[in-house]
């Protein structure tokens, strides 16, 4: 299983913060919002990854994440010339997938909540098909809609429809067999002139292979296209950070966690960093004081 982070796009609800940097690299808190999403990715076992970029941005990020090695992956980067559509990353990403399954995840999507590594385990360890996860939400017209047959079964899947027939948002983490970059090949732009991913996953719906697994309200999956939503996020994180003492999305700790890096690693990444609060966690983890 491979992984895609998109964080293109043109981030315009935001501006004028986004003018001359990308959305996911915004603190959310303590680091840059991009990291909650790989760290979904890097909690699914996942450790080949492309991250999907606007041509002005790709340096930025590079400047970041490096080629992955210092948390246990193995990076990979491609620009995306325009906006044309989240399906439009694994048509990008098509020769690097070379027939592999792949987990999609948006670059501005925060997932947190106990189990979310299992389900996307379960959903890798599907033989073919596509999975997407749903998020029941107060205002599901601002998303992708999945209705679900009495069996919790796809019965209809819409982009942002005006009368929504059900309150479950499909999020922004999608996992494909490896059929999917064909399909959103074939696809024709939208009227907004996008390839859109709900056609990929209506395409999946269509032959019968599309799953859907229910995030129940002990997840929590936040919005960050918004002024108001990007500070409740970070208000989020702050939350639960000072609570428990530990951090949400440390991409070192979970690589510790897999197996991906030793103490000595771990060090070397606070080292690097100098004396932020995050540096120090690193270096708590691996003086062992953080560990529960
Ligand atoms: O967040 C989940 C929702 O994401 C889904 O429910 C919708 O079905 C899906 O279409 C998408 O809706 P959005 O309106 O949030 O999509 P948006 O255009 O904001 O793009 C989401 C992220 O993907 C954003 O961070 C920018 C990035 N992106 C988007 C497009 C269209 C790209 O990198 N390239 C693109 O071409």
């Amino acid at each position: 299983m491979k992984g895609i982070l998109l964080a293109g796009g043109a981030g315009t609800r935001l501006h004028p913060i986004t003018r001359a940097t990308s959305k996911q690299l915004l603190p959310v808190y303590d680091k840059p919002l991009v990291y909650y999403p790989l760290s979904v990715l890097m909690l699914a076992g996942i450790r080949d990854v492309m991250v999907v970029t606007t041509p002005q941005d790709q340096d930025a990020f590079r400047r970041l994440l490096g080629d992955g090695r210092d948390v246990g992956l193995r990076l990979s980067f491609t620009v995306q010339p325009r906006p044309e559509g989240i399906a439009q990353a694994l048509v990008l990403a098509r020769p690097w997938l070379a027939g592999s399954p792949c987990t999609l995840v948006l670059g501005d999507n925060l997932f947190y909540g106990h189990g979310l590594p299992a389900l996307l385990r379960r959903a890798a360890a599907q033989p073919s098909g596509a999975t997407v996860f749903a998020y029941a939400v107060r205002d599901p017209e601002r998303y992708g809609v999945v209705e679900l047959g009495p069996d919790g079964r796809a019965v209809a899947i819409e982009e942002k429809p005006k009368a929504p027939r059900s309150r479950w948002a499909v999020t922004g983490l999608y996992v494909y067999d490896g059929d999917a970059p064909a399909i959103a090949a074939g696809l024709a732009p939208s009227a907004r002139g996008e390839l859109e991913i709900t056609d990929v996953n209506r395409a999946y719906l269509r032959r019968g292979d599309l799953r859907v697994e229910r995030l129940g309200r002990g997840f929590a999956w936040l919005d960050t296209g918004t002024p108001e939503s990007l500070l409740q996020a970070a208000q989020f994180v702050q939350t639960l950070e000072e609570r428990t003492g530990a951090k949400i999305a440390c991409l070192e700790e979970i690589a510790w966690e897999q197996g991906w890096l030793g103490a000595d690693d771990v060090r070397r990444a606070a080292d690097a960093m100098g004396r932020s609060p995050y540096a120090d966690y690193l270096r708590r983890l691996a003086e062992g004081e953080a560990r529960r």
